[in-house]
């Protein structure tokens, strides 16, 4: 156990503009599949925002919302493309902010990688298929048009005014993981000849373009982050030296806060980590790229995957390679997980690697999702986590549950 007083997790943090958050702890954002089949935010969803409020934590990022009714990445996602449950956003933001921790909302559209069937169609800056493994999950997305970018753009900001007027802190873009905002960065993904490809100045047009327009709207001292990969560790795809040109891209335009990650769905390093020696020993799954990042910018910083125990954490920050730590499986089995480290104590329970006893499925990556989101769903309805639940039952009442949500949204769709 270590003394409170010295710890560096304790210690408050002030962004760019001047807003201050309480502490260095943040939950990054886990999809909770908790909206309706129509995209509203359910009472489970605000219970399980109860319990996070009480975990003192110093921002708590949601899941992804999405921008766009024609685009969910799982069935259940909350959307935002107009006021219609701006009364439900308002409970939600109120709510997660009741125990003095900051929120933002983490806004994003799939792309491509949205499961099969959910949708009408799935859109990408190119018709790119997924690899032969993949493909039975995710469709060849349908390349968009210059004025579907425009319009896509225009979104994320309309999203981004709502959240604010909810009461949301601030707005995280979803850069990482594969989705739309990466497939554009990705020469991998993104093989246009027009303004919105080729050279790594045009791929990252779209994300600049979503941070204008979202600032044009929201006001220079509303928080606007994002969450992108240090790479997608996919051949041809997008490399470190990208992500540092892209940090540096967006540093410069006035972000306030960029998190770490890595990673797909088709590489699913975010959740599993890399093999490098250098991680084993420092735990966090990105750590070394953010040393980098540091050579050339002095943007917040947080990095997030793989963060266990107290001195890591404390490593992390003392050494100036990150200002805040994300922690995401952890608030899934102990939801209360901050206030023990905070007080200096490790967590209770340990994010563990899990099995379903069959490899294949192992190796996927979804096993991590499907597992989390029920004990989310636990959390929701006022029931404990169980933190040690069979991995294949986990596993094979998610896809029922996935089955339900699919059927649900197109039948709504249909009627
Ligand atoms: C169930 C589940 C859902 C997730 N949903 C999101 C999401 O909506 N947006 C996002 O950026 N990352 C998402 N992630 C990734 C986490 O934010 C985080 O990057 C990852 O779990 C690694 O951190 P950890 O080792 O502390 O769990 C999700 C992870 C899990 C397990």
């Amino acid at each position: 156990m270590m003394s409170n007083q010295e710890l560096m997790i304790g210690q408050p943090f002030i962004l760019r503009q001047g807003q201050s958050i309480k502490n260095r702890i943040v939950k990054s954002a886990l999809s909770e599949a908790l909206g309706t089949p129509d995209g509203k935010p359910t009472r489970e969803l605000i219970k399980l925002y109860r319990t996070w409020s009480q975990a003192n934590l110093g921002l708590i990022i949601t899941g992804n919302v999405m921008i766009d009714r024609r685009a969910l990445g799982e069935p259940g996602n909350v959307v935002v493309e107009d006021e219609r449950d701006l009364g439900l956003l308002k409970e939600w933001a109120t709510v997660a902010k009741s125990g003095g921790s900051d929120v933002w909302m983490q806004i994003n559209h799939p792309g491509k990688q949205a499961i099969r069937g959910l949708n009408k169609e799935t859109v990408s800056p190119s018709a790119i298929p997924f690899s032969a493994k993949m493909s039975a999950a995710f469709a060849t997305p349908r390349e968009l048009t210059d004025a579907e970018i425009l319009e896509l753009i225009q979104r994320y900001a309309t999203t981004a005014a709502i959240a604010k007027k909810a009461g949301f802190n601030g707005v995280q873009l979803h850069g990482a993981h594969g989705y739309l905002i990466s497939q554009f960065l990705s020469p991998y993904h993104n093989r246009r000849q027009d303004k919105w490809g080729g050279s790594a100045e045009n791929r990252r047009r779209f994300v600049l373009e979503i941070y204008h327009a979202i600032r044009s709207k929201v006001g220079a001292d509303f928080p606007i982050a994002i969450k992108l990969n240090s790479a997608d560790f996919q051949r041809g795809g997008f490399t470190e030296e990208e992500s540092l040109a892209a940090i540096q891209a967006l540093d410069e335009v006035g972000i306030d806060h960029i998190e770490i990650s890595g990673g797909t769905y088709e590489k699913p390093i975010m959740q599993l980590g890399t093999q490098k020696e250098s991680t084993a020993s420092r735990e966090a799954y990105f750590l070394d790229f953010a040393r980098k990042v540091r050579q050339n910018s002095q943007v917040p910083l947080m990095v997030t995957g793989g963060f266990r125990s107290l001195n890591g954490m404390e490593a992390a920050l003392t050494s100036k390679d990150a200002d805040f730590i994300g922690l995401g499986r952890i608030f899934a089995i102990e939801p209360l997980a901050s206030k023990r480290l905070l007080s200096g104590q490790e967590t209770n329970y340990q994010v563990k690697p899990l099995t379903t006893g069959f490899k294949f499925i192992d190796n996927f990556g979804s096993l991590e999702v499907t597992w989390y989101t029920r004990q989310m769903h636990r959390i929701g309805k006022g029931e404990r986590p169980i933190p040690n639940e069979n991995g294949l039952k986990s596993f094979l009442l998610d896809i029922k549950d996935k089955g339900i949500g699919i059927l649900k949204t197109r039948q709504l769709r249909a009627s």
